[in-house]
């Protein structure tokens, strides 16, 4: 059994995949600091898998601290191969992910996501664990070039969040060239990830204010909050509203497996994917379809387009479908339904 270390494994993307991870028989050692979650969706998944088929006790470990933290690391690292159950790879989620954020606090971002990358790949190194996904974003991209991008596309992230993840993968393709037999790399650049675990138990949970669309419908449809503000109807789109590649978090999460196999498989590398569907919807469109799968109606507001945004980025998702053993089975419908299970539980 492989021994898989998760950073931020307790946050929306993070929490899913340990599931992935657990239902196919990895060991996790899951990192996180609780700055924009909490152990609760770790709790849950131990209650949705922990049963006679499946026991957890030694294959699920949950560490609280902070990835810049190189002592914790390494102490991690050392019980492990203490243990002869070696960290084989890394999924490397944690960080910190709020573009306005980013703006309004750069050296935090700077020092939790590029700081702590840097920790992490240096304890990596130091205890010969050469097998990294990366969580990377399609915010990485040049939005001047909107539209339908494929990994190729230019690259030139508009704010602090965005450019602390270029770096990274900047740092990974460096490493990898100073030691070009050693390293597996995949990097992964989500577009917008969306629902929740089909169970309605696990989803995000963010401890910071929300401003990514998925959640903020489901706050208007619960009542939470009283209308949603559409950024723009004078976009040139169909219906005047913002195109993404919205995709469905357990399709996410499965590529998050499938990465992890094929740089286990491939020779040494790296290997850029965008993870996405390659389909666009409007934001009304979503609300549309929310509305319809929940039997809810969601009061709208048009305001001013949103500084940054672009009208349409959708990913080019050719070369994932070809080399990945994965391919996104959910639909929208699908993360509508479970995403509003998750907010009716909450
Ligand atoms: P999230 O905030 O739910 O998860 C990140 C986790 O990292 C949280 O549990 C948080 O507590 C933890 N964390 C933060 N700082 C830490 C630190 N210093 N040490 C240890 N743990 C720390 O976010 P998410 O949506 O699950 O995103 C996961 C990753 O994917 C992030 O790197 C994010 O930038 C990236 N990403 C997310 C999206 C998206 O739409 N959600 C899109 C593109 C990329
Ligand atoms: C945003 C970030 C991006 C990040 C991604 C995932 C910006 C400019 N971009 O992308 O860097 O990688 O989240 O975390 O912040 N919308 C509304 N009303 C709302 C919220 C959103 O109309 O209250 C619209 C937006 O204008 C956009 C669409 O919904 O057209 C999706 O927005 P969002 O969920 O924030 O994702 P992105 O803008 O794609």
């Amino acid at each position: 059994m492989k021994t898989i270390l998760v950073t931020g494994g307790a946050g929306f993307i993070g929490s899913h995949t340990c599931i992935s991870l657990l239902e196919n028989n990895y060991r996790l050692v899951v990192i996180d600091s609780y700055a924009n979650s909490s152990q609760l969706n770790l709790d849950v998944i131990r209650e949705l898998l922990d049963n006679e088929y499946s026991d957890l006790s030694d294959r699920f470990f949950i560490f609280n601290g902070d990835i810049r933290d190189e002592k914790f690391l390494q102490d991690i690292f050392e019980k492990f191969k203490r243990m002869e159950k070696s960290i084989y790879a890394v999924i490397h989620f944690a960080g910190l992910k709020a573009v306005n954020e980013s703006i309004s606090k750069p050296l935090e971002y700077w020092s939790v996501n590029v700081g702590g990358a840097l920790s992490l790949l240096k304890i990596m190194n130091q205890y010969n664990c050469f097998q990294i996904v990366f969580s990377s974003s399609a915010t990485v991209y040049d939005n001047f070039f909107e539209g339908i991008l494929d990994e190729k596309a230019t690259l030139n992230p508009k704010n602090p969040y965005g450019r602390n993840k270029l770096t990274i993968e900047n740092i990974l393709n460096d490493l990898y060239t100073s030691q070009p037999d050693l390293w597996k790399i995949a990097i992964l650049r989500y577009f917008n990830p969306i629902g929740s675990h089909p169970s309605g138990k696990i989803g995000e949970l963010p401890k910071k204010d929300i401003s990514n669309l998925f959640p903020l419908i489901s706050q208007v449809a619960s009542g939470k909050r009283d209308k949603l503000q559409i950024y723009g109807n004078d976009w040139p789109t169909i219906d005047g509203t913002g195109i993404r590649d919205f995709i469905h978090v357990m399709d996410l999460a499965d590529a998050h497996l499938a990465s992890l196999k094929y740089i286990s498989n491939s020779r040494s590398d790296v290997y850029t994917f965008n993870i996405g569907t390659g389909k666009g919807t409007t934001v009304l469109e979503l609300i549309r379809i929310f509305e319809k799968v929940n039997k809810c109606f969601i009061p709208i507001e048009f305001i001013k387009r949103r500084k940054g945004d672009v009208a349409c980025s959708i990913a080019n998702v050719d070369f994932a479908l070809k080399e990945l053993d994965w391919f996104p089975t959910r639909t929208i419908e699908d993360a509508c339904r479970d995403g509003w299970k998750w907010q009716m539980n909450n």
